[in-house]
């Protein structure tokens, strides 16, 4: 026996709803969606119930094998289950700009896109990109991916008349995040990485970039929705770098949703019409819910689509190069050289300094530098004057440099 509540909220599900309860009667046929991390767990059950409802679900996987392996057991089941299996390492942004112009090439269109993928808690690494692992693999290979298919959603949109859906898999563990909520300028810190915080970090970065991907759809007019959901606690592959492990699961076994209520609140986003035109929200129990203050914070997450741009579009090799850092440090460090607005650096020891976040107590600054060459004394507009004085030394922890590629 569990003790999954079985009390129905306003949608008319409860926790205890399974993904089939919240899609009975829902007709998902000429919908086609994409469905990241389908190898394993809700990404797999998610993938499953959309197939049995007629969706034409693409399961983008790491491994091809296992992959073709979960669509043979679904198809097995659901002889009409129209499935295929595309490769993607979601933590490398090649891999991404790979699948999504393969993708695009196969002229298949996009109404629902669920971003599932996820790893918890691993220790300290960087990704292909030199991005700690967590916040690639679960914020940055997803707004990569978003960003390179929004053309397809928005055409689908128009030629089909249906609103796109994007659903973002984040977690109640986002209220656990570092206490500046997202550390812009300690996203590779080893140092200080715990891996739990820095899990709950990339679960906050989910629910902000649903939060800002609705106001950029609304401004737009785009009939797209994004919101970001809490699947319960599952007892998946999810724990295999610890965290909750087989001692949490097994003690609190009979408070764990199993695997097909689990994916209930994802399916009921991405498919029940009592959603239609719901955006920006988070979900939990096929229901909304309400997600921390962080999460709810515009200017937040319009700095970490900012941010996320900036990592996604240049090709960077590293962000807190600490090498550089210290070079710049000994030798000395980028000076200001300051005259009415106008701001001076002197880049030292790199060949092209891409961009440049300073911070001096709570105020932070981004200017955008892009195209400097090393050496050279640029201008960049729009700093607050009271920030800077001349020829002030802004210190190693007080920047961010993001290099160019073989610096
Ligand atoms: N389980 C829970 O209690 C819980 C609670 C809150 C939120 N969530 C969220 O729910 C989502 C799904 O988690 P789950 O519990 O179903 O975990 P899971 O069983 O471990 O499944 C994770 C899926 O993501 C895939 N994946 C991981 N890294 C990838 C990469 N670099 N490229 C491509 N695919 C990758 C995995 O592929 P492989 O098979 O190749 O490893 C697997 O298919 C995650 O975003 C998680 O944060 C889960």
């Amino acid at each position: 026996m569990t003790w999954i509540s079985i009390c129905t909220g306003k949608s008319g599900f409860a926790a205890s709803s399974t993904a089939e309860d919240v899609t009975k009667g829902v007709d998902g046929t000429g919908l086609t969606a994409i469905v990241s991390g389908a190898t394993s767990g809700i990404g797999l059950e998610t993938t499953r119930v959309l197939a049995l409802r007629g969706v034409h679900v693409i399961m983008p996987v790491r491994n091809l094998e296992s992959g073709k392996k979960v669509k043979e057991s679904i198809v097995e089941k659901i002889p009409n289950a129209k499935l295929d299996v595309m490769e993607l390492d979601i933590s490398s942004m090649q891999s991404v700009r790979q699948f999504a112009s393969l993708y695009r090439s196969k002229g298949y269109p996009l109404n629902i896109l669920i971003l599932n993928a996820g790893i918890m808690t691993p220790p300290f690494s960087l990704s292909k990109d030199n991005i700690e692992l967590q916040f690639a693999t679960n914020h940055v290979g997803n707004f990569l991916l978003t960003n390179m298919l929004l053309d397809t959603m928005k055409k689908t949109v128009k030629e089909s008349g249906k609103e796109g859906r994007i659903v973002i898999l984040s977690s109640e563990i986002h209220r656990m995040t570092y206490k500046e909520g997202i550390r812009f300028d300690k996203i590779n810190d080893e140092k200080s990485y715990c891996a739990f915080s820095a899990y709950g970090q990339s679960k906050l970065a989910n629910a902000l970039h649903a939060k800002e991907l609705t106001r950029r759809f609304q401004e737009e007019g785009v009939k797209i929705t994004a919101n970001a959901v809490h699947p319960g606690v599952i007892a998946t592959n999810l724990a295999r770098n610890g965290g909750f492990n087989a001692v949490f699961y097994g003690i609190f076994n009979r408070f764990l949703k199993n695997i097909s209520q689990g994916a209930a609140t994802t399916c009921y986003v991405a498919l029940h019409p009592q959603v239609k035109g719901v955006s920006g929200q988070y979900f939990a129990d096929s229901n909304l819910s309400k997600a921390s203050n962080y999460a709810q914070d515009p200017e937040l997450a319009n700095k970490l689509w900012d941010f996320s741009l900036r990592l996604t579009n240049s090709k960077v090799t590293g962000l807190e190069n600490r090498d550089f850092l210290k070079k710049l440090s000994s030798n000395p460090p980028i000076q200001l050289h300051y005259s009415w607005r106008r701001i001076g650096f002197k880049i030292v020891g790199a060949k092209r300094l891409l961009w440049l976040e300073m911070t001096r107590g709570k105020r932070g600054v981004v200017c955008d530098v892009s195209g400097i060459e090393g050496g050279d004394m640029c201008g960049v507009f729009g700093m607050e004057k009271s920030m800077v004085s001349n020829g002030m030394v802004f210190t190693g922890s007080t920047y961010v440099a993001f290099l160019e590629q073989g610096t």
